[in-house]
């Protein structure tokens, strides 16, 4: 398995916890707080990790530097909303309106990532590179400290 393949798993990971939350009603409250706790963990450590260890040498190359950039970009919107999630009633329709928001903004971006960054990186970077990056991909995901 090289890392295109465990950032793919990670992402339809993020995509089941966003149906199990979107299956609870508001009278589950602590059911939803609890699916919500897990799927931003889940996306924070992967997206962070992947900043660090797949982003980074990308982004050095002209050919990708743009797409990487605007990958930035969305990262840092997400997880602003995710953020902004723990002020706002989990019971609320204002949740269920931002989670949906939020859940918009990750499609997009998984498509630009599985459409156009990661054909492009395997292009830029080649078998053997992606391949080392997996273990260290994990291992980084691993130590990213656990998210408020
Ligand atoms: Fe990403």
């Amino acid at each position: 398995m090289n890392v295109l393949d465990v950032l793919k798993d990670d992402h339809a990971t993020v995509e089941r916890l966003f149906s199990n939350i979107m299956a609870t009603s508001s009278r589950d409250k602590s059911r939803r707080e609890q699916l919500f706790h897990s799927l931003k963990e889940a996306v924070i450590k992967h997206s962070h990790a992947e900043e660090k260890i797949f982003y980074a040498p990308l982004r050095d190359k002209q050919p990708a530097h743009d797409m990487i950039e605007h990958g930035l970009d969305e990262h840092h919107s997400v997880e602003k909303l995710l953020q902004k999630m723990d002020n706002i009633p989990a019971d609320s329709d204002d949740w269920i309106d931002t989670l949906e928001n939020i859940h918009m903004k990750i499609k997009d971006h998984v498509e630009e990532e599985e459409g156009e960054i990661f054909p492009k990186a395997q292009q830029l970077l080649g078998d053997s590179e992606l391949d080392q990056m997996t273990d260290r991909f994990l291992q980084t995901k691993e130590k990213e400290g656990p998210i408020s």
